[in-house]
């Protein structure tokens, strides 16, 4: 199977992807019967979302029994089927573990509740009063970290949702249980794996109230994380499978350990910083513009500071806990396409392994629900109460849940413009998107100019290039407020990157002279221009001032030295030049 660094990796949020079973909800054997689909676009691992027996009060990520599939999506004859399948095409499974907590349903919870003091120890309880938590730490979801139990006269840790009961690492055979999961899913052919929130693992030695935030620092990047990792790979033989950490809230030190292959943790990290650029005062539940300078500092930041530590990232913009990347950095109206084209093209030509969110490379836009009823996840529906009691009114709470909701991302896959968009052939858990009737993959097979045709080059031309691989980077122009852009160099090539991340023509500070080089991929061409590299005239349109700028039919003008300069880029424009060293 590939290496990871030529690698894409595609998510699958296996409830909304596709349902066979006539209940409204995706299943195992939907995926199955899409793999063909997965393989044409160039996916080389498919992670999916917990399947595994759950209340479902977090989607599976309460997980109740890691070593069974929960009847709503199939049998574990179906996940078997589904490794096989994805294995004959050449495909890789990677399962995601969720290893900071379990759900309150699970037997080693139970076991807890009962007073049994061995299984207690699996989890972190304090002695307490009813009315004092032990800390005052926040839950992710709202509310106390801490839940009461009256009978055990004691209180249990929950990072996130009340059923969800944060797992005492520090007990030894809490790690050996944890271990013995990996080892099943690795003997049933799993190619990787995916560690949920992995770097809130550790808690620290002394719980102290937190006087400037919610606790995190804490917990966060704790006392033994890498040890613990370390000891979790080595004792279960995955350090050469791909595997990728969620890491919350975390530090690029921290994640040059995490994922520098001499210290054998894991091959790659997500971090979270970029997606926080939206966040007013750093809060997720107020709004504002992404702050685009911030936006390419982080870019920069971690692109360099990964590679010179010798770390790898995981590069994405969408995931299940995230609005969609068109909707949010780009523009789901006039410019739907380009931006979502210009957004693909600057993280997949980084240093990293990008990952596609299903429905991203179709340029899945926001659901923009605007009822609280059609709402479905436990921290919208939580912050919309909060946001609430904090003096917004039901139209606030409801305008920031459309920008902000993890809903956004949990729409069903649009695989066809008919009603139920191909999903399921009744009601659906979560409602589709009226705009299904044309962003969907049957319209956009069709199309050789469509998101779905970007996406497939892209991936592509990771797989055809090494330097796009595992070629250096190095960003230029790099005071510049809206262009990100970076070159890509190896021993043989190098590559030049740009991409305006602005809704308007926007001027290099330095012209770009394209003379010896060759225009690999672009999001304002069409494809024959792109392949064969050709000046064709550019037909894409233009707004006004492009031309005035020298912008919009710079290919036309041919011949003089200055028709070879490129000065300015269109709205989301993105092109991307190649030349041999
Ligand atoms: C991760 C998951 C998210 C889940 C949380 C708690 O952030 O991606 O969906 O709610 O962990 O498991």
């Amino acid at each position: 199977m590939r290496d990871f660094k030529s690698s894409t990796i595609y998510q699958i949020y296996t409830k909304s992807f596709q349902d066979t079973t006539h209940s409204g909800q995706g299943d195992l054997r939907g995926v199955i019967s899409r793999l063909d689909y997965l393989k044409e676009l160039g996916i080389d691992y498919i992670w999916l979302t917990p399947f595994f027996k759950s209340p479902q009060n977090d989607n599976g990520y309460d997980v109740a029994d890691y070593l069974s599939v929960d009847p709503m999506f199939g049998t574990m004859e179906d996940v078997e089927e589904l490794i096989g399948e994805a294995g004959r095409r050449d495909m890789g499974c990677m399962f995601d573990m969720v290893f900071n907590h379990t759900s309150t349903e699970h037997m080693w919870f139970k076991r807890a509740m009962e007073g049994d003091p061995e299984y207690m120890d699996y989890y972190i309880f304090r002695d307490g009063e009813p009315d004092a938590p032990p800390t005052n730490w926040q839950s992710k979801f709202g509310g106390s970290a801490w839940e009461y139990v009256p009978h055990l006269k004691k209180w249990y840790l929950h990072l996130f949702d009340v059923t969800q009961a944060d797992l005492n690492w520090d007990n030894p055979r809490v790690r050996r249980e944890l271990k013995e999961v990996i080892r099943f899913w690795k003997d049933k052919g799993v190619r990787g794996f995916r560690f949920d929130v992995v770097n809130l693992i550790s808690k620290p030695e002394i719980f102290g109230d937190d006087s400037i935030g919610d606790g995190r620092g804490f917990y966060t990047d704790g006392p033994h994380v890498h040890e613990y990792l370390q000891e979790l790979t080595r004792d279960t033989g995955i350090d050469g499978m791909v595997t990728v950490g969620e890491m919350s809230s975390t530090s690029l030190d921290n994640c040059i350990r995490y994922s520098r292959p001499e210290d054998r943790e894991l091959s790659m990290c997500f971090n979270f910083h970029h997606l926080k650029v939206d966040y007013k005062d750093g809060d997720k539940w107020k709004l504002m513009q992404p702050d685009l300078r911030e936006l390419k500092r982080l870019f920069m930041e971690w692109q360099e500071g990964m590679q010179e530590g010798g770390g790898w990232n995981a590069v994405f913009w969408c995931n299940h806990d995230q609005p969609r990347a068109v909707s949010r950095f780009g523009d789901d109206g006039k410019y739907w396409k380009e931006s979502a084209k210009m957004l693909a093209t600057a993280i997949h030509m980084f240093r990293g392994t990008p990952y596609v969110f299903q429905g991203e490379e179709l340029g899945m836009t926001n659901a923009y629900y605007d009822d609280i009823s059609q709402y479905r996840d436990v921290e919208s529906i939580n912050y919309y109460k909060i946001l609430q009691d904090q003096g917004s009114t039901r139209e606030e709470a409801i305008h920031v849940l459309q920008e902000r909701s993890r809903d956004n991302g949990r729409t069903p896959m649009q695989w066809d413009g008919s009603e139920l968009a191909g999903f399921s052939d009744v009601a659906p858990w979560i409602g589709i998107p009226r705009n299904h009737t044309y962003i969907n993959v049957e319209s956009e097979q069709q199309d050789e100019d469509s998101i779905l045709s970007h996406y497939k080059r892209l991936i592509a031309l990771r797989k055809e290039y090494p330097v796009i691989a595992e070629g250096e980077i190095e960003f230029v122009d790099r005071s510049h407020p809206q262009i990100l852009a970076y070159r890509r160099f190896d021993g043989s090539s190098e590559l030049m990157a740009f991409h305006n991340m602005a809704g308007e023509v926007i001027g290099l500070t330095e012209p770009f002279d394209r003379t010896g080089w060759r225009l690999l991929v672009s999001n304002y061409r069409d494809e024959a221009d792109v392949k064969d590299g050709t000046d064709a005239a550019d037909e894409a349109d233009i707004t006004d001032g492009g031309d005035a700028l020298g912008t919009g039919n710079r290919e036309q003008e041919g011949g003089s030295q200055d028709s070879r300069m490129i000065t300015c880029l269109r709205p989301y424009e993105s092109v991307v030049y190649m030349r041999d060293k």
